[in-house]
């Protein structure tokens, strides 16, 4: 499987899947262009990859604006987009102290970010031949979450990736929604911290257990790089991972 030559976005690609992906990608033969918040990890990996680096907040409409703007100066198309820039706040809260103001963050960023990226990544995308959008949601779209707003954002994410995905195959773009279990990044391991602390355990041991049996996100990866190639042309709508 190759993807060779093929430019591929990620946004949320500094830490996580997100870099993992960029990685593989980047391997596999793609021109990678990360996009995230975190300048430091970002950098990092975009220079890891031989790509380049594009500041933004997804929740932020100008910011997504100009990086597509300026991925169109560098490139006439796009082939793939990945969107896996997420946040889970909340974790363990009950719903009569959970905060509107961080519900509405959650959302925000998982949700709405998912929902700009898209929309302005289009123009590029359609100027590929086989363009690919991948939204990264989350098994607690389906099932338990440990945040009322987490899982009411991925739940929206997967709604919008099956709502693209219907709307969008007419034009020749595949969109799929990818579902990860429990993986070892920052992310997952801060709730687990926090679920230690909570019940009075030890967080950092907590920590070194949960990292012995989570899933690797190089794992997750090359189900979204295959995602992204050509090969993928059969799949349909929402894949669930490890
Ligand atoms: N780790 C898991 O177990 C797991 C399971 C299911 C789904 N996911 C999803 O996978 C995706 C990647 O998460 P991860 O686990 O790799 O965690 P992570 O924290 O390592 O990665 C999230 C990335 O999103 C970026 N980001 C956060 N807010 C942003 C914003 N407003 N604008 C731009 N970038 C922003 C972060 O800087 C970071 O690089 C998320 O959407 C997450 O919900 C993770």
């Amino acid at each position: 499987m190759t993807l060779d030559k093929k430019k591929i976005l990620i946004v949320g690609g500094a830490t996580g899947i997100g870099r993992a992906t960029a990685l593989v990608c980047a391997q596999r033969g793609a021109e990678v262009i990360i996009g995230d918040l975190n300048v430091v990890e970002g950098n990092a990996t975009a220079r890891a990859c031989n790509g380049f680096f594009i500041e933004l907040d997804v929740t932020n409409e100008s910011d997504v604006i100009d990086m597509c703007a300026g991925i169109g100066r560098k490139y006439i198309e796009l082939d793939g987009l990945v969107q896996a820039a997420g946040i889970l706040k909340g974790a363990y809260v009950s719903i009569e102290d959970f905060s509107v103001d961080m519900f509405r963050k959650v959302l925000e960023v998982n949700t709405v970010g998912s929902f700009l990226c898209a929309k302005y990544a289009m123009p590029l995308l359609k100027r590929s031949l086989r363009p690919v959008i991948v939204l990264v949601s989350s098994g607690a779209a389906h099932g338990v979450s440990s945040s009322y707003a987490y899982g009411t954002s991925k739940g929206g994410v997967s709604a919008l990736g099956i709502t693209m995905e219907g709307k969008l195959a007419a034009e020749g773009i595949r969109v799929n929604v990818v579902c990860p279990g429990g993986i070892n990044t920052n992310m997952k391991l801060s709730v687990i911290a926090e679920d230690a602390r909570r019940t009075g355990q030890d967080p950092e041991a907590a920590v070194n257990n949960a990292s012995l049996t989570l899933g690797d996100p190089i794992g997750v990866a090359k189900i979204l790089a295959f995602l992204l190639s050509d090969e993928a042309d059969y799949v349909r709508g929402s894949i669930a991972t490890r």
